[in-house]
């Protein structure tokens, strides 16, 4: 079991690159299974949730090799419909291999998908949507088994909640399936975007990703590409909560300001300074932050879920009193009572969170139990009186790429031992 040692009173400098967008490459990969040839995917990050998702292709019969950021993904020998529990256990968008497999080989049957423990997660919206496509899908004995034994057909979808997953899932079974399909209310995220791109890349035909109305006309199949991953949102975030809670000065680079529009005026208020030059972001911190007043996540462009445990962090330093509520899952505190071990003076209630600023939080011993809740407490380390020793990294590998390395690379002393 590794463990983390954040050494505290740390200062960061430089600039480091941003690593491509965990969310966008794990349903890129499922969706490879759909276009034949050489799928080449760049700035696919090193984590563990995306060699989870090469886990699932191998098993499915594609051939998957890694070099650097780069994943070549040959889906020509796919040849069956199942995963097994334990590959589907690894990570929670496992589940997008429904609609992938569903479009690719006719059929799936898989178990209910693993993920962080951050709320209940059902994926209702993902069935009914791929329902309406024409799938046959039968639960039973935690096991999800689906047959489209007539093809899949367009349809219109209206869904409840823009739900990411279920956009992603709905739009790659729908990309060959024949006639066109409406999803209404679908998420916006800069990830569903990124995913259109690369289906559209292959010969799909998919307008309005990044809208609430998303249609996509079906075609008969599609062929491989290449593929850049965007720059991931939620680690520049994190790297920027990292300079925030240090008073420090970083530049990031390969980020899309854009992305960040609704992360970067919460640092500006509390008192950092965030400038983009294309595709860098300078930021700088004041000596101490301003407290944050309230701060809702939301479905994008809305402040992302993702970003509050990192931010929540920052809030624990800041002078006065910041409120954060927790508008998407309903169990994403977790890292509240590690924080508190910190010296952290935080109170939640239901989806509310109270942040009292404190003048400065100890190291502890503390656990993470959620991959955004590692990053919180990797970031309280930094501004720590003294160490503090981190368990469960495992939940911090499987969306941050060596963050111990990026951060020593800005001039902290964190070591994994
Ligand atoms: C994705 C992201 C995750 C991010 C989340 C919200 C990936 C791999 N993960 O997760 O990092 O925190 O978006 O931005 O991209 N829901 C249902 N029924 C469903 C599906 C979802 O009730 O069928 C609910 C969920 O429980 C949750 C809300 O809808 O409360 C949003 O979930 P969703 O947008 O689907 O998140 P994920 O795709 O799981």
């Amino acid at each position: 079991m590794s463990k983390l040692i954040v050494a505290g009173r740390q200062k960061l400098s430089g600039a480091t690159e941003v690593q491509g967008a965990k969310n966008s490459a794990l349903p890129v990969l499922a969706a490879t299974l759909l276009a034949k040839g050489e799928n080449v995917i760049y700035n696919c990050p090193v984590l563990s949730d995306v060699e989870a998702s090469s886990r699932v292709l191998r098993y499915l019969g594609c051939t998957v090799n890694r070099s650097s950021h780069t994943l070549a993904v040959k889906s020509a020998g796919a040849c069956r419909g199942d995963i097994p529990d334990e590959l589907m256990r690894k990570t929670r968008s496992s589940i997008v291999f429904l609609g992938a497999l569903l479009a690719s080989a006719g059929n799936a049957r898989l178990s209910l998908p693993g993920g962080c423990e951050i709320g209940q997660r059902p994926i209702d919206m993902h069935l009914r949507g791929l329902r309406a496509l024409g799938a046959l899908i039968k639960e039973k004995h935690g096991y999800i088994e689906c047959s489209a034994p007539y093809g899949l057909s367009g349809a219109r979808i209206a869904l409840s909640f823009p739900s990411v997953g279920a956009t992603e899932d709905i739009m790659i079974a729908a990309a060959t399936a024949s006639g066109t399909t409406t999803i209404t209310n679908a998420a916006r995220e800069p990830e569903i975007c990124d995913l259109a791109d690369y289906l559209n890349k292959c010969g799909a035909e998919i307008y309005g990703a990044g809208e609430g109305v998303i249609v996509i006309e079906g075609v008969k199949e599609l062929h491989a590409c290449s593929h850049t991953i965007i720059p991931d949102r939620i680690a520049a975030a994190t790297l920027m909560s990292c300079a925030a809670v240090t008073g420090s000065e970083i530049t990031l680079k390969n980020v899309i300001p854009s992305h960040l529009a609704a992360v970067i005026p919460v640092f500006e208020e509390a008192g950092c300074t965030v400038k983009s030059h294309g595709c860098e972001l300078a930021f700088s911190a004041p000596q101490r932050l301003k407290s944050m007043k309230t701060v809702r996540t939301m479905p994008y462009p809305g402040f992302p879920t993702d970003a509050q445990a990192p931010l929540l962090a920052a809030a624990c330093v800041a002078k006065g009193t910041s409120v954060f509520v927790e508008n998407i899952f309903e169990n994403r505190y977790r890292h509240v009572s590690e924080l508190i071990r910190m010296g952290a003076n935080l109170k939640t209630e239901g989806k509310v969170c109270v942040a009292e600023g404190v003048p400065c939080l100890y190291g502890a011993k503390v656990e993470a139990t959620d991959l955004r809740g590692a990053a919180a407490l990797v970031a309280a380390g930094l501004c720590a009186e003294s160490a503090t020793v981190i368990s469960g990294v495992r939940f911090l590998e499987r969306g941050y790429e060596s963050l111990e390395q990026t951060l020593c690379g800005l001039g902290a002393d964190v070591k994994k031992i």
